[in-house]
This record gives structure tokens, C-alpha cells and sequence, in this order.
């Protein structure tokens, strides 16, 4: 055994839950529909694929800026300024391989050794990962199911110590689908301010959001600004997963040192790519809201689905590709559900026991990223494995 780094070796050994026990079996004669991953139905509009395939012709395979085109950065601002709420200048951005990148820079960046972070349970699994990776301890604080895992400031102040220096947040959040109200938002806002902590903004779904239903920025609340790392990406919104494409805002000390993590990663994010990005910000706004008609009737198809199961119960989620319905009904513990869902059933459903253990009981069922067909025959399945029970 090679004598490793200690940021590995500290690391826990990432688990990928149901994607990894599913993958081969497409290659099987089985037809397992996949309903684990929060990959998108849509296709990447044409525009953006025109733009990115004519900035190729156009010769745009060289460098580029550090932190971004000019312009890219400039077509983001004026979408943080205009749908976050965030006075963000162009010069306040950094674009990123996707939100992933994003996060990675911005723990390395503001976590030493030792450092706690607070990770709001159900969580999402890529950040734990990345809190140790860059030294810090992950430290869960459950949301309680029973009051729709609502953000409550006085259970997670319970778990600040001296060591506590950032508390995570994904709005809308994956895996429940909860869009925070602004009231959650300001209660945590507070914690911050008084304890001097810094918010890690997940905010990779801001734009898919349902039934008129308001995403509000916690840096666009009074003072939150600087103390914020706000992350986005093109990823869900406009079904651009594989492109690898995102952006980061943050207060001017720690956006800088988020730069110096990224330019010294990978230097910039692919030139010919951040031309897709502008023709994704600049274009036409219909295609946007049209997959978020379509991801919602999709939700209504599936929750209304879980809802006629016995043992199952499923709140409307008002944002996010997932559903998270609540099985303790059906006596089985979620792990197991989703084992035998995919043994039984042919269907892949993640467990909620994947996002900690305040996701027990819950499975987390993406509705984006199949088909209305697709999704009514899963629904189909999963309903006779329930009345089998
Ligand atoms: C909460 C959350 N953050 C980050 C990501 C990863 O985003 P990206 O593909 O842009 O790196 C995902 C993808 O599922 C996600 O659900």
C-alpha cells in the first residue's frame, strides 16, 4: 500500500449508493428503469448546442480569462442581479466545472484542519466528502421529517462549537424537494451573522421550482452577502449535466481564494463551453420554463402514483427532479426497499438512509429524468411490489 495522503486516507470511502449496485444491469436482458439519478430527460436545447459547436468553428480553442469570458460572466451577473437577488457584479463570478467543481474550491478554500461544518440532515452525500477531502468534520444535524424538515435554527445552533466554521445549505433541497421559505432562510441568516459563520449556498435547482413557488437566495438577505459562497450550475436547469458548467459568487477575500483553487486545478473552465453558457443565459426564457411545466407534471404524475400506495405517503416537493416519499408504512427500512425494489421490481429508487439518518423511511424517487411512459410503467411496478408486501 503506497503511503498516502492524509487527506485520502481521512477521507470516508464515497459510497454511491443504488447507482452502484444498478450499474451493469442495462447490459442484462432485464429493463431496469432508473429513477436513482438526478440525470435530466431533456435534451440540451439546440441554441446552445448551435453556439457551442460555432464558437468550435469560430476557432474559440484557446485560453481564456481565469475566472471566465468577460462576457459569459457579465449574461451571469445580470441573472444573479435579476432572478438570485444578488448584487453581483461580473468581476464577483467565477465559472466552474459544473457545481461540483464550485463546492470542491470553496471547501478547500475556507476549511483547516479541524474545522466543523454543519451539514443540514438529509444532506447531500458529495459534500460530506468534500468537508473531509479538505480537512474538516462533517457535523450532521438532523431535520426532523415531522415538521416537513423544516430549518430550525435553534437545533442547529445547538451543534455550533468554537470549531464550527460554515454551515451548508441546499435550497431547493435534494434529496427532499423542500423550497426553505424566507423566514427558514432569515432564522439561519441570523445563526451566522452571530456566530460568525460562513454558508455554503448549493442553489443547483434555483430555477426549477413548482406551483409558482419563490426560491429565495440566503445571500441576497441583509448581510449575508459576503459571508455566503452562492453556487449554481447549468446542470438541471438546462439539462447541460454533461457539459460540466457552473459558477460561484462570494464575498471579494474568499471568491479570490475560490479562484486560486480552481485557476490552480484545472486553470479555467473549456473556452468553447462558456459559449453554450451565454446562449443558455441570453436565450429565449420559454425553453427554461417549458421543462419546469414538464418536470412538474411529471412530479404531479409520480406523487399522485406514491400517494395510492399502501404504506406510502408523499408531500409535494416544490422544487428539485425528486420526490421523497415516507414508507414507514410499509414496515420495510428504506435501504432494503430500494434492494428489493431493483431485485423485485426492476426499478431504481435511491434509499433515504443514503443522505443520513434523518432520511430513514423515505425513498428518494427522481421523477426528471425519465419519460411520462416510462415513469407511469415504474409507478406501475413499484405499486405492485407495495400491494405484494
Ligand atoms: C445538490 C446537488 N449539488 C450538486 C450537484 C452536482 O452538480 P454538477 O453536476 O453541476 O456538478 C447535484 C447533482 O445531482 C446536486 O443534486
Amino acid at each position: 500500500m503506497p503511503n498516502l495522503a492524509r487527506r485520502i486516507t481521512d477521507t470516508s470511502p464515497k459510497s454511491y449508493g443504488m447507482v452502484a449496485k444498478a450499474a451493469g444491469m442495462d447490459h442484462t436482458n432485464r429493463d431496469i428503469i432508473h429513477l436513482e439519478l438526478g440525470k435530466p430527460h431533456h435534451t440540451t436545447p439546440q441554441h446552445i448546442v448551435e453556439a457551442t459547436v460555432s464558437a468550435l468553428r469560430n476557432g474559440e480553442v484557446h485560453y481564456s480569462d481565469l475566472p471566465g469570458l468577460p462576457e459569459f460572466r457579465a449574461a451571469i451577473s445580470n441573472k444573479l442581479t435579476s432572478y438570485n437577488g444578488i448584487d453581483a457584479g461580473a468581476d464577483e463570478v467565477i465559472v466552474t466545472n459544473g457545481l461540483t467543481q464550485a463546492s470542491f474550491a470553496a471547501f478547500m478554500a475556507l476549511i483547516d484542519h479541524g474545522d466543523e461544518v454543519i451539514l443540514l440532515e438529509p444532506y447531500y452525500p458529495q459534500h460530506f466528502g468534500k468537508i473531509e477531502m479538505a480537512g474538516g468534520r462533517p457535523v450532521m444535524v438532523a431535520l426532523d421529517p415531522n415538521k416537513d424538515y423544516a430549518i430550525e435554527s435553534a437545533a442547529i445552533e445547538k451543534a455550533i462549537t468554537p470549531r464550527t466554521k460554515a454551515i451548508v445549505l441546499v435550497n431547493p433541497c435534494n434529496p427532499t424537494g423542500r423550497v426553505y421559505s424566507r423566514e427558514e432562510l432569515a432564522g439561519l441568516a441570523e445563526l451566522a451573522q452571530r456566530h460568525d459563520l460562513f454558508v455554503i449556498a448549493d442553489e443547483v435547482y434555483d430555477q426549477i421550482v413548482f406551483d409558482g413557488a419563490m426560491h429565495v437566495s440566503i445571500a441576497s438577505l441583509p448581510g449575508m452577502k459576503d459571508r455566503t459562497v452562492s453556487m449554481y450550475a447549468f446542470t438541471k436547469s438546462f439539462a447541460m449535466d454533461g457539459w460540466r458548467l457552473g459558477y460561484v459568487t462570494a464575498g471579494p477575500d474568499l471568491l479570490a481564494a475560490i479562484g486560486k483553487v480552481v485557476a490552480t486545478e484545472v486553470t479555467h473552465v473549456n473556452t468553447f463551453i462558456q459559449y453554450g453558457g451565454i446562449a443558455a443565459l441570453n436565450g429565449p426564457g420559454e425553453i427554461l420554463s417549458d421543462m419546469v411545466i414538464d418536470d412538474q407534471k411529471k412530479r404531479d404524475l409520480v406523487v399522485a402514483r406514491l400517494n395510492q400506495m399502501p404504506g406510502v405517503t408523499c408531500a409535494l416537493p416544490k422544487g428539485t427532479i425528486y420526490a421523497f416519499p415516507d414508507i414507514s408504512g410499509t414496515g420495510l427500512k428504506s435501504q432494503d426497499a430500494a434492494d428489493r425494489l431493483l431485485k423485485e421490481a426492476d426499478v431504481v429508487v435511491e434509499s433515504g438512509a443514503f443522505y443520513g439518518p434523518a432520511g430513514e423511511s423515505h425513498l428518494r424517487v427522481c421523477f426528471g429524468s425519465e419519460s411520462f411512459e416510462r415513469l407511469e410503467l415504474a409507478m406501475n411496478r413499484m405499486q405492485a411490489f407495495f400491494n405484494s408486501l
